[in-house]
């Protein structure tokens, strides 16, 4: 496993986007797994920032995000969809049609599921996921258990979650219950996984993830044996680690 670890989030973000440049400089047409929440925002911004100074296209790239509130609609703005557009989709080059992310406020999310299935399984296999992690362990939103569903499914969110994602709501009690997910399947099917951990709180999780034993109690495990995984961290969410230091 490829472990970096960053002095400061800044590096690291420059890093990933460099990273990501690189790999649609070499596939034009890069099939993307997205992720949400706090830790991509700096690679986002950073993204943008390469698109704008005429770096970065993302013209023929497509994007697959691994998650999606359920019961909020797509307008909310703390719907996954709407974080998407404000973080990056609304100010980089990519195609409508090549935009593709669950939709949580559909009245048959059973559906919804198999819908996203078979659009992976048309992708045949995303060129690059990119990955965040709960303190949990979760990956996309799946929550330890003590089994995994490998398929696209609907999730009922941990308190742990809720609370920890609640910082984006107004009040606590308005993060939905429930979510779609991407399994550990299509999750660990890509060919590449760009890691990302950024803070002090992950810290502990990271050293469960990546030094503890395999366990669906703690999905973001799995990913050990993913055979080309690049983990980038900053120093705080790497203080953890005990043997799996490089620093940058
Ligand atoms: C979101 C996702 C989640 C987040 C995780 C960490 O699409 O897949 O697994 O990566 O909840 O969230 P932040 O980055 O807010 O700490």
């Amino acid at each position: 496993m490829n472990v970096k670890i960053f002095e400061k989030a800044e590096q690291l973000n420059q890093y990933a986007a460099t990273f990501i440049t690189q790999q649609i400089k070499i596939k034009p047409n890069l099939k993307m797994g997205m992720a949400t929440g706090r830790t991509p925002i700096g690679l986002y911004e950073e993204l943008v920032r390469q698109h704008i100074a005429g770096a970065l296209s993302f013209s023929q790239v497509s994007m697959y995000n691994l998650d999606e509130y359920i019961g909020l609609p797509r307008q909310h703005d703390q719907s996954f969809y709407s974080f998407m557009k404000r973080h990056l989709i609304n100010h980089i080059d990519v195609k409508r049609h090549n935009l593709h992310i669950p939709n949580g406020s559909v009245a048959n999310m059973n559906e919804e599921a198999d819908r996203y299935d078979k659009l992976l399984l048309q992708a045949e296999q995303l060129d690059l996921q990119i990955l965040g992690i709960g303190t949990n362990g979760h990956i996309g939103f799946n929550e330890p258990d003590q089994k995994l569903i490998g398929g696209t499914h609907v999730v009922e969110l941990t308190n742990e979650t809720k609370w920890a994602n609640s910082k984006d709501f107004e009040k606590a009690e308005d993060v939905p219950s429930y979510a779609i997910t991407m399994g550990l399947r299509d999750i660990m099917r890509s060919k590449k996984i760009l890691f990302i951990a950024l803070g002090k709180e992950k810290a502990e999780i990271i050293q469960e993830a990546f030094e503890g034993n395999i366990s669906t109690w703690c999905p973001g495990s799995l990913l050990q044996l993913h055979p080309d995984i690049m983990v980038l961290l900053d120093k705080e969410a790497a203080s953890l680690l005990t043997y799996n230091k490089s620093p940058c």
